[in-house]
């Protein structure tokens, strides 16, 4: 098959090039080259979608898919307008983040969605559920029901996760930042939980575009409790300490944040809004997802992290002195 991804040289577009590479495929990615080249075996097409005719150099061509990754609308409405009639088949990579309630567990495809954005360029990540809500509707309204997949993916982990989610707790069992090896955890051990490896998302994206599998799937890894996750995270780092539990409650009066970003427990989410990352998969089960022991994804990750290609800092988590210091508040809280 002749494969273009629109936006194949960072992290899931990259790994995408990859599997459709190995899988055969003459593939081509297009970028403005600021993330990096595409992995080898594909062409490189240099170009900016901000600028009048970026697409020219891949318009002229047929392609049997199109796999983009883009969060512009414009980028996408301009896309679909140049590249639908010559391309046979068209997979969108979105997020889960179009669903309007956070709250509930075990949404479907069917749930309502945000407003769509009303502009071409979504100018901060606020509106970034929007704006994929928007390129979603050029794609579907572009390419029709039955060319085109979009895909939903919740959270996405493993080698190359730069935002640090899904290798911090392995990172942290693995290097305590106390001489007693105490790990400060939300007390959530029912909280679901889903990492989907990038490698094997980017698998089952492949395998869609070879099946001209079209239609919404939500896209997501095996549901864990939070504690189940722990455990297998522990387990990876084969850490033997203690952990110090603390509610959400004494989390956020603490300022530590949820999910991701600084001074964060990666993972754990507000009571309002385990939904997001809670959804049901089943579709994309009955389409061919197949996924890898959450522990290989977690050590992936973790390894990943320590090696030469991780940036210095990631995104997630505490920082050795943050929980040492808000470890000694704790202790000073009990007596
Ligand atoms: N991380 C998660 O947990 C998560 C969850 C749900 C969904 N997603 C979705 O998964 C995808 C992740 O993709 P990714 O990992 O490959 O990273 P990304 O940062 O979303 O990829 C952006 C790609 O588009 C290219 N690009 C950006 N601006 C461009 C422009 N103006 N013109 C041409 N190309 C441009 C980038 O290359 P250059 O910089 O070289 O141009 C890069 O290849 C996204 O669609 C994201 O929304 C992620």
């Amino acid at each position: 098959m002749r494969i273009l991804v629109l936006g194949g040289t960072a992290w899931l577009g990259s790994h995408i090039v990859e599997a459709a590479v190995q899988a055969g495929h003459d593939v081509t990615a297009l970028a403005r080259g600021e993330s990096g080249g595409p992995p080898e075996g594909a062409r490189f097409v240099r170009a900016d979608r901000d600028d009048p005719g970026a697409l020219d150099g891949v318009a002229g061509e047929r392609w049997d898919a199109v796999l983009d990754l883009s969060r512009q609308p414009g980028q996408v409405r301009r896309a679909v307008d140049a590249l639908a009639a010559p391309t046979g088949h068209w997979v969108f990579v979105s997020t889960a983040s179009v669903y309007a309630d956070s709250t509930t567990r075990g949404t479907d495809e069917s749930a309502e969605l945000l407003p769509a954005l009303d502009a071409d360029v979504m100018e901060t990540m606020e509106s970034y559920g929007s704006a994929k809500v928007a390129c979603e509707r050029f794609v579907l309204d572009g390419l029709g029901p039955d060319r085109a997949l979009v895909a939903r993916p919740s959270l996405i982990g493993g080698p190359g996760d730069r935002s640090g989610r899904s290798g911090y707790w392995v990172s942290r069992f693995t290097r305590p930042s106390n001489p007693e090896g105490r790990v400060l955890v939300p007390d959530v051990p029912d909280q679901p939980v889903q990492v989907l490896d990038v490698r094997d998302l980017a698998d089952w994206l492949v395998r869609c575009a070879e099946a001209r599998t079209a239609g919404v799937a939500n896209v997501a890894g095996p549901t864990h409790r939070f504690a189940d996750h722990l455990d297998t995270a522990r387990a990876v780092a084969g850490f033997t300490g203690s952990l110090e539990a603390v509610d959400e409650e004494w989390l956020t009066a603490h300022r530590v944040q949820p999910w991701a970003g600084p001074r964060s427990l990666p993972l754990w989410l507000p009571r309002e809004a385990v939904g997001l990352n809670a959804h049901d998969t089943s579709r994309a089960v009955d389409l061919g997802l197949r996924t890898r022991p959450l522990a290989d994804t977690l050590r992936d990750a973790a390894g990943w992290q320590q090696g030469a290609d991780a940036p210095l800092s990631l995104g997630a988590g505490l920082s050795d002195a943050e929980e040492r210091e808000l470890l000694a508040t704790r202790d000073a809280e009990r007596r």
